[in-house]
């Protein structure tokens, strides 16, 4: 019986695609095909990754175009083509010049693989998934943003760090937006299933968040030039592994929702069951008025993203 070759296609081939293209391939979860504006460098970086794959013991084919026949039949598509934040420079800056990158990439990558399920990862990103929903016309279940698995990575590591213990142990619990308007729940974050607020006074919780709210600036600091790229291409992993296993992680998403969390029409990070078939579920909790009050303030924040990008010529 033949066997069939799971297909991810990753546009963008600068750190994030790259990367990402790395790890899908090397965890052993799919073919990747990567794509690129820039001739040379997708075929350059797949040939690569190709020879790395005899010491990595894995026989995923590893293809790098400037043609999105290639990308044809791809299961998942992954978007990471875009301008990379630079320092002092706004999630919100890029929202225009991404916003026309990934029209055009949707554009093309659907029409040759029209049941895919598409990730999103160019920011500004809640933005980026209306882009991606609006430009593709697949149903909400197929277009899901990176944003909250990252974030909630980064809190993960902070608390870890902060009371010495590991990271495996800690679960983070994040809404909202990504970067700055992230609702981060403490309340609801865990290390080996006690909440937080029992292990951790309140101010120190307090700065981790705003350290988490920070992590993709703090990281581009440092770099001085491009962003962050290890941690946001293994949380894309994470989405990829458990849509193409079916595993159906609870993983925190950017998706559209449609009155869940009291939000209409607005694409906010939420817990979510992630398999097969994309986004299977939204897992709703009960928050606090506070907590509500937040949400409510980071999704009104992307709101104002998608009537700037509205009130331009298409
Ligand atoms: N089609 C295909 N690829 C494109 C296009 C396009 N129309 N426009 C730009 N690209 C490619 C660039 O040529 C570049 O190789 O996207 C790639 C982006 O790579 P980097 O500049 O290295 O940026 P990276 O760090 O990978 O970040 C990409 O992910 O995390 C987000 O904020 C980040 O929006 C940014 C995106």
């Amino acid at each position: 019986m033949p066997v069939s070759r799971r297909k991810v296609t990753v546009i963008g081939a600068g750190n994030v695609g790259a990367t990402t293209a790395q790890r899908i391939a090397e965890a052993g979860v799919a073919d990747v095909c990567l794509v690129d504006v820039v001739e040379g460098l997708p075929q350059g970086k797949a040939l690569d990754l190709a020879e790395a794959a005899p010491l990595h013991h894995h026989d995923h084919i590893v293809s790098g175009t400037n043609d999105y026949a290639d990308t044809a039949d791809s299961d998942v598509v992954v978007v990471t083509a875009g301008l990379a934040r630079q320092p002092g420079m706004s999630r919100d800056d890029l929202l225009i010049k991404n916003a026309g990158i990934v029209r055009t990439v949707i554009g093309n990558a659907v029409r040759y693989s029209p049941n895919a399920i598409l990730i999103m990862v160019t920011n500004p990103l809640d933005a980026m998934v209306h882009v991606a929903l609006e430009t593709s016309g697949f149903p909400r279940e197929r277009v899901i943003g990176m944003a909250g698995v990252l974030d909630s990575a980064r809190f993960r590591t902070f608390i870890a760090q902060e009371l010495g213990v590991s990271s495996a142990d800690v679960t983070a619990f994040v809404l909202g937006g990504h970067g700055d308007t992230m609702v981060p729940l403490p309340r609801l974050s865990t290390v080996a299933g006690i909440p937080l607020p029992e292990l951790m006074k309140a101010d120190r919780i307090e700065a981790i968040v705003q350290r988490t709210r920070n992590g993709g600036a703090e990281v581009v600091a440092l770099l001085k030039s491009g962003s962050a790229f290890y941690a946001p291409s293994s949380s894309v992993l994470q989405m990829v592994d458990s849509i193409l296993n079916d595993r159906k992680r609870v993983l925190p998403c950017a998706v559209l929702l449609n009155g869940e969390y009291k939000i209409d029409g607005l694409v906010v990070g939420v817990p979510i069951v992630i398999g097969a078939s994309g986004m299977e579920r939204i897992i709703e909790v009960q928050l606090t008025p506070d907590e509500q009050a937040a949400l409510l303030t980071s999704s009104e924040s992307v709101r104002g993203l998608i009537d700037t990008l509205h009130k331009l010529p298409a």
